[in-house]
C-alpha cells in the first residue's frame, strides 16, 4: 500500500516532505514554549538515541515510565505533517510541559518563537558519510521518501543536497554558527559512541540538573543500541508497516561509527573527500579524523 505521494516541494529554498510544504503555515507559526527543549538534527544523525537519553534524563532513569508511549509520541517530531496521519504540530499542543521537542529544520527554517523565547537546543551532529550511507537506507523503509534510486545516484542527491531536510554542509555549518549566540549544546554521534558518559555528564551540566552515578550508569545501559533494538518504545517497529517497512532495513540497522567504509567505493570516497573539503574549509566546525 502505497498512500504516499513521495514527492519532495522546496520551502525556501530547502527540499521538504510535500506535507509539509503544503503546512508550512502551521510549523512556522508554532508557539515554542520557554521550558521547551528542542533536540535538532540533520536526518539520521543520531536524533532517536539523543531524545531517548533526554526522557531518561527528564524521568530521572525511570526507565518503565519511558516506556510510555512510543520516542516519537514522547518526543514529537514538530514539523512532520501528514494530512489524517501525523501532525506534530498538534502532538505538541496537546502535551504537558516540560516538553521535548525534535527537529530537523535547517536553522534558517526554526520558527521564531525558538529563538524569542531562548529556549534551550540540543543539536546532534553525525560525519558526513556515515550520515550519506544512513539516510540511503532510511529512503528505502521510509515511505515519505522519494526512491533513493542506485547508491551512487543517491550519493549525488545527498552531496548536491537535493535530499529531504537539504544540504548536510550547510545544516550543520548553520546551526555550529549560532550555537553561541544561544542557549545551544552541540554534540557529535561519534563522542556519544566513544564516552557515552562523559557526553551525558554534559547534558546534565547543560540542563542543570544532577543525578547519581548509578542512575547515569542505567541511563548509558537502556540507551544502548542493544537495548534499544529490542524496545518497541524506541525501535519504531510500532510505526504501520506502509510507512516503515523494516523487512527492506530496520530503522534501528548497525548503530556504529564508520560504516561508509562498507559502503562507498575508492572512486566515491575520493570525489567526496574533495568536494566536501571545498564545502567545509571556510567553516570552524571540525568531525573526528579518523572515522
Ligand atoms: S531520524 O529518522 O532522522 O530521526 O534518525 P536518527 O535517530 O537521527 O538516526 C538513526 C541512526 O542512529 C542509529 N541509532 C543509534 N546509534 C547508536 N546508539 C543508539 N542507541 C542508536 N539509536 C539509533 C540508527 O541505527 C541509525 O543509524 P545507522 O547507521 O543507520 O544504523
Amino acid at each position: 500500500l502505497d498512500i504516499y505521494r513521495r514527492e519532495l516541494v522546496d520551502v525556501q529554498g530547502i527540499p521538504l516532505f510535500w506535507s509539509i510544504a503544503e503546512e508550512w503555515s502551521q510549523v512556522e507559526t508554532f508557539e515554542s514554549r520557554p521550558d521547551d527543549l528542542l533536540i535538532a538534527t540533520y536526518p539520521k544523525s543520531g536524533t532517536t538515541w539523543v531524545s531517548e537519553i533526554l526522557d531518561l534524563i527528564y524521568n530521572n532513569g525511570d526507565v518503565e515510565k519511558c516506556k510510555r508511549d512510543a520516542i516519537y509520541k514522547r518526543v514529537p517530531f514538530m514539523e512532520l505533517i501528514v494530512p489524517g496521519i501525523e501532525n506534530g504540530v498538534e502532538d505538541l499542543k496537546n502535551m504537558k510541559p516540560p516538553r521535548l521537542v525534535k527537529t530537523h529544520l535547517p536553522v534558517q527554517l526554526l520558527p521564531s518563537s525558538f529563538w524569542k523565547n531562548n529556549c534551550k537546543m540540543v543539536y546532534v551532529a553525525r560525519n558526513a558519510k556515515d550520515v550519506a550511507v544512513s539516510y540511503y537506507y532510511f529512503y528505502q523503509m521510509a515511505k515519505l521518501h522519494p526512491e533513493p534510486g542506485t547508491w551512487e545516484e543517491f550519493l549525488d542527491k545527498f552531496m548536491t543536497g537535493k535530499v529531504s531536510f537539504g544540504s548536510w554542509y550547510d545544516h550543520v555549518k548553520g546551526w555550529w554558527e549560532k550555537r553561541n549566540d544561544y542557549r545551544i549544546h552541540y554534540l557529535f554521534y561519534e563522542d556519544m559512541k566513544e564516552d557515552p558518559k562523559h557526553e551525558i555528564q554534559k547534558l546534565l551540566k547543560f540542563l542543570d540538573k544532577e543525578l547519581s552515578e548509578e542512575t547515569v550508569d542505567k541511563i548509558i545501559y537502556h540507551s544502548s543500541f542493544d537495548v534499544m533494538k529490542q524496545n518497541p518504545s524506541t525501535n519504531y517497529t510500532t510505526v504501520p508497516d506502509f510507512d516503515m517497512d523494516h523487512s527492506v532495513s530496520p530503522f534501528m540497522r548497525k548503530g556504529i561509527s564508520g560504516d561508509w567504509k562498507n559502503q562507498f567505493t575508492v572512486a566515491q570516497y575520493e570525489r567526496f573527500e574533495d568536494d566536501y573539503e571545498k564545502k567545509m574549509k571556510r567553516s570552524t566546525l571540525r568531525f573526528r579524523s579518523e572515522i
